[in-house]
């Protein structure tokens, strides 16, 4: 099952994912993930993507594209994927079709989860991520059992430095102007699926299931 995850910056593809990995036991591969994890460890990717990140800009197709398709050559991926935050631009997505034509293989499915912007700016200031495992959880909607502790893993949650209100207005724009072309390019693929993420998160996952099937 090949899967991306397609909305807004916290329309909930993360939160969506993490389930579906779970559910159809397949990996979920978040290029945010990776970049935060690189930032992290003071990597060279790191510090080169953090310069983008901070001011909510996207990194460049090139620094992005070769890491993705490597990740997915790994042996888990065999039996599918869950994509959250990846492909970003029309150039990605090419990109990534080449590539996947290469081995005599299709993306599946496209999940669009539609969330308005007025909601997204709300959400942004209460979510906490884990600086451990990538978890993402909401100081009202979805709290961790001991505050500013992962459930998962028990390492420190954090306000993403992108998530100030300025760079969360940004990355919004840069979302309409770069990403949402997605749309029109996998309903043209004949692939994209639209949910309400404006529902409650297992709501939400309940109309993704109906989608990929039980
Ligand atoms: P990335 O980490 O992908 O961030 P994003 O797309 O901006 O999306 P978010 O992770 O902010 O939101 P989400 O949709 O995952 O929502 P979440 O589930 O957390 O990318 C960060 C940066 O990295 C980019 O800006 C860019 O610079 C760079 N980058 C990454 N990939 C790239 C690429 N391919 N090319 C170039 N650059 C790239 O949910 C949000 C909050 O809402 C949470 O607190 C959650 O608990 C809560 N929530 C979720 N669902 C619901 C619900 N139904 N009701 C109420 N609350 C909810
Ligand atoms: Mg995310």
């Amino acid at each position: 099952m090949k899967i991306i995850m397609l909305g807004a910056p916290g329309a909930g593809k993360g939160t969506q994912a993490k389930k579906i990995a779970e559910k159809y036991q397949i990996p979920h591969i978040s290029t945010g993930d990776i970049f935060r994890a690189n930032i992290k460890a003071g990597t060279e990717l790191g510090n080169k993507a953090k310069t983008y990140m901070d001011q909510g800009l996207l990194v460049p197709d090139e620094l992005v594209v070769d890491l993705v398709v490597d990740r997915l050559a790994q042996e888990d991926c065999a039996n599918g994927y869950v994509l959250d935050g990846f492909p970003r631009t029309i150039p990605q997505a090419e990109s990534l079709d080449a590539a996947l034509a290469k081995l005599g293989e299709k993306m599946e499915y496209a999940i669009d989860v539609n969330v308005p912007d007025e909601n997204i700016v709300k959400r942004m200031g209460g979510r906490r991520a884990c600086v451990g495992c990538g978890a993402t959880y909401h100081i009202e909607f979805n709290p961790p059992k001991k505050e500013g502790t992962c459930d998962s893993c028990g390492e420190n949650l954090i306000l993403r430095d992108d998530d100030k209100p300025e760079t969360v207005q940004k990355r919004l724009g840069v979302y309409h102007e770069q990403t949402q072309p997605l749309i029109d390019y996998y309903t043209n693929a004949g692939i994209l699926k639209t949910v309400d993420g404006t529902v409650d998160m297992n709501d939400v996952f309940t109309s993704i299931v109906q989608i990929l099937g039980e």
